[in-house]
């Protein structure tokens, strides 16, 4: 399949009409006139759909990661469930660094757990750089996807260079990331290392997913807000810059995404991202003043309002969309991902009410 099929990349002039580069969704990463402000669920594939969990339930995470048939139907549920405006590709941010030889597994109901915590230099150094070979189920998956998907744009996705050290710095999840911070104080060297090379991994495996086709890539720094706006920018910022900036010639819009990352939103969209992700913390139209008039915005509803009464999401809903008309761009999607024990029927009445709310305001002005 040739880029021209895909109508992604868009490389040799305008996106083809009505093909997934011509989408709302991409639209509005690009701050292009919309017919209404798209929508997408992180985690839309995932623990809420009983479908999902009647897939998983005898196969574990980072198997089903590699299984590109698995891969296709878990990524398309949502979005013949809900209509959102954008698929999201099905796979987790630990895969290429499993991909670069770090022993890890997904632990259920834990996360991603390192057997090996990095500790040295030759601990870095044991991390591989990766092509199209070490990630081939993530190319075949994405090229599955694109062919199945039509017009509605695939999201490709990566772990930012701090999310993804966290992990393998602390060997699993943590509250406080406390050995992170500790090897970045102390060690800046052996910090700067791992990042630069966690980043040219990153960057290689979302290379793939847009060479394979994908339409928009997010980077996920979901634990950046973890970091002073000082200590992001000297310890962090280089290296997201290294993955964002580093496809600035791809073709395809990029977005930043991070949790409780109020402070840092004006530093974080200066990392080369096209829109910037916030969480609920903050409204998107004061997010707006501080990411600055050239970057769309993502977000921004609790994910826990989708446990309140319909009335209570209604009027969130109905705000967000309007504090986003702020923005030159704005994809409607939660602060973050959607929990396991939503109900999925509300998931779909918001993409109903978001598509009517901003379809009529549009029509108006
Ligand atoms: O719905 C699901 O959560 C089921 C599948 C699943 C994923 N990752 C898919 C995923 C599971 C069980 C995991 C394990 C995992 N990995 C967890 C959850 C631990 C638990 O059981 O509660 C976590 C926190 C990780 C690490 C991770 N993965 C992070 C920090 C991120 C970035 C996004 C975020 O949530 O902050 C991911 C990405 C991820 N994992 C996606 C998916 C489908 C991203 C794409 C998307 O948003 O849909």
């Amino acid at each position: 399949m040739t880029t021209d099929t895909t109508g992604t990349a868009a490389r040799d002039g305008e996106p083809r009409p009505g093909g997934p580069a011509d989408s709302p969704f991409v639209r509005a990463c690009r701050r292009e006139p919309v017919p209404h402000t798209p929508v997408w669920f992180m985690r839309q594939a995932g623990r809420s759909l009983p479908e999902y969990r009647e897939i998983r339930a005898n196969v574990g995470m980072l198997e089903s990661c590699r299984r590109p048939d698995l891969v296709a139907e878990i990524t398309l549920q949502p979005v013949r469930r809900h209509g959102v405006d954008a698929a999201i590709l099905f796979s987790d941010i630990v895969v290429p660094v499993a991909a670069a030889g770090v022993d890890l597994d997904i632990v259920p109901g834990t996360g991603p757990v390192v057997a090996e915590p990095v500790r040295t230099a030759e601990d870095v150094e044991r991390i591989r750089l990766i092509g199209r070979d070490d990630v081939s189920y993530v190319d075949e998956a994405v090229r599955l996807l694109v062919a199945e998907l039509g017009a509605t744009p695939l999201i490709g996705f990566a772990g930012a260079p701090f999310t993804l050290a966290s992990y393998l710095v602390e060997g699993g999840p943590s509250r406080t990331h406390a050995k992170t911070k500790a090897l970045m104080y102390g060690q800046p060297e052996l910090w700067h290392a791992l990042c630069a090379r966690l980043a040219e991994v990153t960057l290689s495996f979302l290379r793939v997913q847009i060479e394979a086709g994908v339409s928009a890539v997010q980077l996920f720094d979901s634990w950046a807000g973890a970091l002073s706006e000082a200590d992001y920018r000297r310890y962090v910022l280089p290296h997201s810059t290294t993955v964002l900036s580093g496809l600035a010639d791809a073709g395809v819009p990029r977005i930043h995404f991070g949790v409780g990352t109020a402070e840092l939103l004006g530093a974080m969209s200066e990392a080369g991202a096209d829109v910037v992700g916030v969480d609920w913390r903050t409204p998107l139209d004061v997010a707006t003043r501080r990411i600055g008039p050239d970057r769309a915005v993502q977000g921004n509803l609790d994910p826990t309002v989708l446990l309140a009464p319909w009335s209570v999401v209604e009027t969130e809903v109905r705000r967000i969309v309007e504090q986003g008309r702020a923005a030159p761009g704005h994809v409607f999607n939660l602060g973050h991902g959607v929990l396991p024990e939503t109900d999925p029927e509300v998931l779909t009445r918001v993409v109903a009410l978001v598509h009517e709310v901003s379809a009529r305001r549009a029509e108006r002005g």
